[in-house]
This record gives C-alpha cells, sequence and structure tokens, in this order.
C-alpha cells in the first residue's frame, strides 16, 4: 500500500495493481490545482491509518472503520435516500432501480463522511460498500449486561439496541481486480466535497442561456409544428430559451441515423430561423449506430462485440471512434448551430426484454469489458461532445442519462424516465454530493395541481426543463395527455398559462445569480445546488433533510408536491429566514408548518444578503444586457458578487470575465465594484 499526497488535502493511496480503465486513468481534465491550493490546509485524515486491504479469490476487499454516529453521504445520484450511513449499496448503472440498493443512473464511488473526509474508489466495476453495517465476530460480548438490562419490548426498542454506539466497519468489496487506488480528500462535508470536484477539474459553467427554460417539444412535431410553437411563445410572452427536438426529427431513431427524418425538410433554415427568435436547439440521440447511419461502417472496427436495437456500441475508449463521432457531430450539427444534444438510453436498461443494453461480457476494442463500459459510456460521451464545442469556442449545456465519477465539469444534466416527485427533489439534494447536477423535469402532469408542484420546483432548480415529448400543446393548456393530443383544452387553461409566465419570468429574474453560483462552482467546487449539511453540517438536525437544499449561497427552497396539499413542514438553520415572496421573516433553527397555496413554492432567503434580481428577459440573446436590481436582506451582509462575461464562449479562460460585487455601504447607499476585462452586460439600476 504506498501513500501519497498529491494536492492539498487529497491523497492517492495504491493497492496493488489497478486496472488500465478507470476513472482517473481516463480524465480529460486536470485537476484544478490552483484553487485547490487556496484551500486551508488540511491534515492526512485519521481514516487514513486504519484501511485495510484483502486479496482473495473473489477480488479486493477494503475496509475502515466508521464510528456510527458518522453520516455518509454521496454514491451519485440516489433517488432513494441520503444518508447512507447503516447502509449498503451496490452501484450499477441501471436505469429502473426497483429498491433503494444503490443502484441507478449515475452511480459515483465516491462518497463523504461527516468524520472528516471522503474517499473515491478509482474503479468503473460494480463495486459494492457497507457502509457501516457490520462488527466483527466477538465484538458484542462486551455488550450483553446493557442489552439483558434492557426490557421494554416494542419495535423500534428491538432494533433500538441493535444501533448502540460503537466503531463498525466500512466495507468495500472489488470483484474482478488485483488493485486499486483510492483518493482521500480531507475536510467537512463541504470541503471534501469542494476537493473532490477540484480533483475533478472544477464545476462547470453553463452558458447563460442554458440556466433559462428549456422546453422539449413532442416526438412526432414537424418543422411547421416546432416553428409555430416557438413563435407561440414569444406572442404569448412565455420566457423559453431552448427547444428540444425528440426522436422524431432522425430518419431512424431506436438506434440513430443521426440525420434528418422527412418531417424535418429544411433543417439549416428552420435552426437560423429559430436562432434568429433566440432560441438554442438540442437534439436528441442516444449513441446506438444504425446501419443507415453515413459512419456506420468507419464505425464498425470500433464498436463492442454486441448491438443495441440493431446499432453498433461505440467505443469511445478508442481514440477512432471518439473522432468519428465527433468529427460528425461537429460538422453535421454544432458548425450549423445547434446548442447542445440530450443523451438517452445510455445507462443500461438491462432488465428490460430484448436488447435495450449490451451485455457486462461485451468486449470493447479498447479491452475495456461492458461492466466497466456501463459505467464509463454516459463519462466519455459527456467529454467528446464537451470538447467539439470546446473547439468552436461555444459552450454547450445538454442532458444525459447516465455520468460516473469526476463528471463536476461537464455541463449536463441528468434526468430520467422515473417519476416520483419527492424522490426527484431528493436527486436534487443527493447530485450535489458527487459533481452531478439533476433535473427533476416536468413531463406527466396528473392535474393542474400537479402540474403547478413540478413547475416550481423545476424553476429552482439547476435545469429548468418541460419534457413535453408525448403532448403537442404545452401542458399549461392542458395536462390531460389524450386530450391534449386531441387539441382539447382545459376550462382554466388561462390561469395555469398565467401562473407558468410568472415563474418563467422569476426564473430569468435569478439568472445573473445563478450564473454566479455557477461561476463558484466551476472555480471553488461549491455545488450551486447542495443539501443543507454542506452549510450546516455542525447542526445535527440538517444531516437528514432531503427535501430541502440550498440553490446558490442565499436561497433555501423548501418544494412541494401534490401529495403535500398546502402544507409542510421545513426546517430552518440558525439563523434568520425571509420569504422570498412577502418577506416574513423566520426564526431558524427549528421547524415551520409552511403553508403554501398550489402556485407558490416555500423559498427562503438568507438574512444579512443581497440578492441581485434582474428584469426578466425572453430569452437570453448574443446581446442581452441585464438590468440588475439588488434586493436588500437584512444588513446586506458582504453584499453578492455577481460572475460576468460573454454569457457564452470559452473567451473567459483568457481572461475575459468580470466580477461585480454589489454591496451596501453604512448609510444604505448600493455600491458597485466591478475588476475584469470583458464588456459589460450587466447594468445596476441603484
Ligand atoms: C425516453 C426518454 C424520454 C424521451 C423518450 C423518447 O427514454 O427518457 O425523455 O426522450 O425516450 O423516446
Amino acid at each position: 500500500m504506498e501513500l501519497e499526497q498529491i494536492a492539498n488535502g487529497i491523497w492517492k493511496l495504491r493497492i496493488g495493481t489497478p486496472e488500465q480503465h478507470t476513472p482517473v486513468a481516463l480524465r480529460k481534465f486536470p485537476m484544478s490545482e490552483e484553487a485547490l491550493g487556496k484551500l486551508a490546509p488540511a491534515e492526512l485524515p485519521k481514516q487514513a491509518g486504519q484501511i485495510a486491504w484483502r486479496q482473495s479469490p473473489r477480488g479486493l476487499q477494503i475496509t475502515l472503520s466508521m464510528d456510527s454516529s458518522e453520516d455518509i453521504y454521496g454514491f451519485g445520484l440516489q433517488l432513494k435516500s441520503m444518508n447512507q450511513a447503516g447502509r449498503k449499496r451496490m452501484l450499477r448503472v441501471n436505469s429502473d432501480p426497483v429498491a433503494d440498493t444503490g443502484e441507478g443512473h449515475a452511480p459515483v464511488p465516491f462518497y463523504v463522511s461527516t468524520g472528516g473526509y471522503g474517499l473515491l474508489v478509482d474503479t468503473f466495476r460494480h463495486v459494492e460498500f457497507y457502509m457501516g453495517t457490520s462488527l466483527e465476530k466477538g465484538r458484542s460480548e462486551q455488550r450483553r449486561e446493557v442489552n439483558q438490562a434492557h426490557k421494554e419490548f416494542s419495535e423500534s426498542a428491538l432494533y433500538a439496541l441493535k444501533k448502540n454506539a460503537e466503531v463498525r466497519r466500512v466495507i468495500i468489496d472489488l470483484k474482478a481486480v488485483d488493485g486499486v487506488d483510492l483518493y482521500l480528500f480531507a475536510g467537512s462535508v463541504k470541503e471534501a466535497v469542494q476537493r473532490y470536484n477540484l480533483f475533478s477539474g472544477g464545476g462547470c459553467l453553463p452558458p447563460m442561456w442554458g440556466l433559462g427554460v428549456w422546453y422539449r417539444s413532442y416526438g412526432g412535431s414537424d418543422q411547421g409544428a416546432v416553428e409555430a410553437l416557438a413563435e407561440g411563445f414569444r406572442r404569448e410572452e412565455m420566457p423559453v430559451d431552448v427547444l428540444g427536438l425528440e426522436p422524431g426529427w432522425h430518419s431512424h431513431s431506436y438506434s440513430c441515423t443521426y440525420q434528418w427524418s422527412y418531417l424535418f425538410p429544411e433543417p439549416e433554415a428552420m435552426i437560423e430561423k429559430l436562432n434568429g427568435q433566440d432560441y438554442r436547439i438540442n437534439l436528441w440521440e442516444h449513441l446506438f449506430v444504425y446501419p443507415a447511419a453515413p459512419f456506420y461502417q468507419e464505425l464498425k472496427p470500433y464498436a463492442g462485440e454486441y448491438e443495441v436495437w440493431n446499432g453498433l456500441v461505440p467505443d469511445f475508449c478508442t481514440p477512432e471512434a471518439e473522432k468519428i463521432f465527433a468529427d460528425y457531430h461537429r460538422e453535421e450539427f454544432v458548425k450549423k448551430g445547434i446548442a447542445g444534444f440530450k443523451l438517452d438510453e445510455c445507462d443500461n436498461s438491462d432488465l428490460n426484454a430484448s436488447n435495450w443494453s449490451f451485455p457486462d461480457v461485451t468486449e470493447f476494442p479498447s479491452g475495456m469489458d461492458g461492466e466497466q463500459m456501463h459505467a464509463a459510456i454516459g463519462g466519455l460521451y459527456q467529454n467528446l461532445i464537451y470538447h467539439v464545442f470546446h473547439q468552436e469556442n461555444k459552450r454547450t449545456y445538454s442532458q444525459v442519462r447516465s455520468g460516473g465519477a469526476l463528471a463536476a465539469p461537464l455541463p449536463f444534466v441528468l434526468y430520467s424516465d422515473l417519476y416520483q416527485h419527492k424522490q426527484f427533489i431528493r436527486g436534487m439534494v443527493t447530485a450535489g454530493f458527487s459533481g452531478l447536477l439533476w433535473a427533476p423535469e416536468v413531463r406527466d402532469c396528473r392535474n393542474g395541481a400537479d402540474l403547478l408542484r413540478r413547475m416550481e420546483t423545476i424553476m429552482f432548480s439547476s435545469h429548468a426543463i418541460y419534457n413535453c415529448w408525448r403532448i403537442p400543446n404545452p401542458p399549461w393548456k392542458q395536462v390531460d395527455i389524450g386530450k391534449n393530443l386531441a387539441g382539447e383544452f382545459m376550462e382554466d387553461a388561462d390561469y395555469y398559462t398565467d401562473v407558468c409566465r410568472r415563474y418563467h419570468r422569476v426564473r430569468m429574474s435569478l439568472l445573473p445569480y445563478l450564473y454566479s453560483a455557477f461561476a463558484k462552482y466551476q472555480r471553488e467546487g461549491i455545488p450551486p445546488v447542495r443539501a443543507l449539511v454542506f452549510d450546516y453540517e455542525e447542526d445535527t438536525m440538517v444531516r437528514n433533510v432531503d427535501d430541502e437544499y440550498l440553490l446558490g449561497d442565499d436561497l433555501l427552497v423548501a418544494p412541494m408536491t401534490l401529495e403535500d396539499g398546502l402544507e409542510r413542514k421545513v426546517y430552518l438553520p440558525g439563523g434568520k429566514w425571509h420569504d422570498f415572496w412577502d418577506g416574513t421573516v423566520y426564526e431558524g433553527g427549528r421547524e415551520h408548518a409552511v403553508h403554501a397555496e398550489y402556485d407558490k413554492i416555500p423559498v427562503f432567503v438568507r438574512e444579512n444578503c443581497i440578492l441581485p434580481l434582474a428584469d426578466p428577459v425572453e430569452a437570453v440573446g448574443k446581446d442581452t444586457v441585464f438590468t440588475i436590481r439588488p434586493k436588500v436582506y437584512g444588513s446586506g451582509g458582504e453584499g453578492c458578487v455577481l460572475y460576468e462575461d460573454d454569457f457564452e464562449t470559452f473567451d473567459y479562460e483568457k481572461g475575459c470575465r468580470n466580477e461585480v460585487r454589489i454591496t451596501r455601504d453604512e448609510d444604505g447607499e448600493i455600491k458597485v465594484c466591478r475588476t475584469g476585462e470583458a464588456g459589460k452586460r450587466y447594468v445596476i439600476a441603484v
């Protein structure tokens, strides 16, 4: 076992001989050493000294000790639970996990403990973690007296006995490997995640338009229908920035030809027209390549042994497959004005009947096997697409249904076909522990109230997206799919249209604030959407809060679901909090029963801050300048810092960026201080 410090607060521990293909071996982003250097110096976590391992015929088993008071978070996108202390996690990419096993769209072999460290296991394997589930034999002998003295019989008492404070084990079970690298990250939950994200290369910075409202249109739409929809939004003054096209744009989509279908006779004219109305276009695709795709023959030698839906599975771990796919996307789409992609079906739907996925035993030309490829494929694709956009000096914000380790720099948001609203909210909270972004997208709605609750959630998330691939008309006109298809609108369609419009505007007013939160993600590794435990770890009350989150530094969001009705409990951490809508002041450090009508999502603003709210625009255009109206809460505290650049290129890498600091002085006057080389995109109204 070799231990090596690789950066401030990060250590690498090599056990045996690691595999050739691992997340770190395939990384495309260098670690953000400079930003890591700015964090407070950290000591080697004590757990480093307690790591033991053994090799056996089943593979490698690694153990660490774990205090039962430790709370554990991470393991990627976890929709069914947040605090993983006392649980077993089985990390396998699976689009449809039926139970709380740890599987899902984006499992990541990284966790963080309130015991002062984070740990990454550098593998693409189906690794299993037992997080303090187990004690070695004989350890309970000393507990006999305590247990026997306990006379009460009740179910909780029965199980409580088994949860006595004691030192347990973390067991990491890695099959079929001769070795692995572990990476240890020191610090609190916030610092350890920050270090993990900076080790990954820092967080992503989407273009400003990516943070606006997204609308995925009906799968059966043709060019005329998409253009009419786009015109309708502008006519009805409904802010929308991105239009997504679904499978119907391909001449063959399961698997894909990546060629326009008869429904879109003049795609280039359409793109130009929509771009001219300040819409960005995102194309649905997956990466299984149909025989009629123009690059099929060229790609064939660089694809895996088995097909998915009669299509090739490209091995993006070979430079050849990467180049073929990237060149085609650059020339055919990105250069022609497409702003991003939605990578569907890359998340191993292997439990569906028929050939929805490739088997784990698949051999790929690079030497990877199917098991590894399942964990790697989403990330390989994201890196490839990112670099295509980077070469063109355009930023993208795109979608993907699977991701993995070291994903923080990738501007892709995860989504799902699952749909439980509470789980979708939890997804936002859990994704932030492992460098992921998650979209609680609005799809089908049971009724108008369900539409509102789900719509409110997306407006306060990292991705405000409606996925209307099954309905030709906006959901605010008709939530019932059958009636929507028949063109029948709800009686109160005007009411729902108004409420949605109001929220789209709120979203647009938050854009500079959100953009600046992402800039902080990029430079400091602090996730823009995060659990309360990041900022309030000392308050043990927040350790299990999985239905509230911080959005940026100053907003606390507590979304509601249809099932909640009009009231929910909200825990507010210490200090005062202001209701975002009406300013009511709440005392923190306790739980509140909060009442909210269906058209209101509970959102709270931290005391002593300045919220840089913008006048809403309908879409972010090339020359959009935001008028910012600073809203002061309490004393205004340290104010706020807005990040400003051209909103869409990589010129910031060459220094074309500003910091706009807004503060309030003792006389109550707003002060603005701008530093940097970029042009002005914010006008501060004082
Ligand atoms: C699903 C995807 C949906 C939609 C659909 C179209 O798998 O999650 O969002 O794109 O495919 O076939």
